[in-house]
């Protein structure tokens, strides 16, 4: 066995970079999963009538529809989505973190970082809100009949158009929603990750390896799911409204809340639970594999020097 040498620390455009590129990996994986959950959300069906029954039912009318690659829809800003909101929410955890642990390198504690996660998650979703307004009007363009679509042909075009068609500042359009979106999610992801690593680890079943990771992770999901939801599904209708005579759909996330509730029942906030949960549980398993992995290789590679 080699020395065991203390690895030099990696500095934070890695970090940032690392996080960025582990998401967009993950995104390649699970991005049909997004696009039904987007489409469930959007599903409206009143007085207990459901659009879809099932998600399964959606995915076979897509695909019957719109044909298998239909599925893939939205790809391009769902891979800018993770450039712009994991790299940065990732980067300024990562920093954050460092920057608050204590000088013989002890973990900040669950509070502090459940607080962490939350900033974190803010300025992720402040950046990466333009290719989300892309990420669910692209993935919700196949619904509607074909003079209603907005064919945008992909994530940047989108964001031209949207700039030029409605003005910038519609590229933020739910800015609100999606950093409320983010701070439950990463309050709960960040925080429940680190938290039940920790717990596993003291059981001793468990070492520093990709299964203690997988459950993890798996856990962490769920808690996010539950929690993130009824956020996700506001943010969602508010950035894929259309404006009809000039008055917006939607005054804003409590009236989307509202009407949800009163026209679709309670229930419907957790509208493409499945998908949202078989999409989130593998993204993070995934994102969190990838990271690992590439911080390893990175501190043999260092270390080496
Ligand atoms: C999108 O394409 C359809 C035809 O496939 C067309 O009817 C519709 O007007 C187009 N939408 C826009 C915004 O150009």
């Amino acid at each position: 066995m080699a020395k065991q040498e203390t690895p030099k620390p990696m500095p934070n455009s890695i970090k940032f970079l690392f996080g960025g590129l582990s998401g967009m990996a993950a995104t390649m994986f699970v991005q049909p999963l997004d696009l039904v959950k987007n489409r469930m959300q959007m599903s409206k069906g009143a007085g207990g009538k459901k659009e879809y029954k099932t998600s399964f039912h959606l995915i076979s009318a897509i695909i019957r529809n719109e044909g298998l690659f239909a599925m893939y829809n939205g790809l391009s800003a769902g891979l800018l989505r993770q450039a712009t909101y994991t790299t940065t929410r990732l980067g300024v955890y990562n920093a954050l973190f460092t920057h608050f642990s204590g000088s013989e390198g002890q973990a900040p504690n669950f509070a502090a970082k459940a607080g962490l996660g939350m900033v974190a998650g803010m300025c992720g979703a402040f950046v990466g809100t333009p290719a989300e307004v892309a990420l669910v009007r692209m993935t919700s363009d196949g619904r509607l009949p074909p003079e209603q679509r907005r064919n945008y042909s992909n994530a940047f075009s989108a964001l031209m158009r949207i700039a030029r068609e409605e003005g910038v500042v519609t590229l933020w359009r739910g800015a609100v929603p999606t950093m409320g979106r983010a701070m439950v999610v990463n309050a709960a992801q960040l925080a429940s990750y680190s938290q039940a690593k920790e717990i596993l680890m003291s059981t001793g079943y468990f070492k520093e390896d990709i299964l203690l990771h997988f459950c993890s992770s798996m856990f962490s999901g769920l808690v996010t799911t539950i929690a993130s939801m009824p956020v996700d599904i506001a943010k969602t209708r508010i950035q894929n409204m259309a404006t009809i005579n000039g008055k917006p759909e939607f005054t804003g996330a409590l009236d989307v809340l509202a009407k949800v509730v009163k026209n679709e029942g309670v229930f419907a906030l957790w509208k493409g639970f499945t998908p949202y949960y078989a999409r989130l549980g593998p993204h993070t398993v995934l994102t969190f594999i990838f990271l690992e992995q590439m911080n390893s290789a990175y501190n043999t590679y260092a270390n080496k020097q």
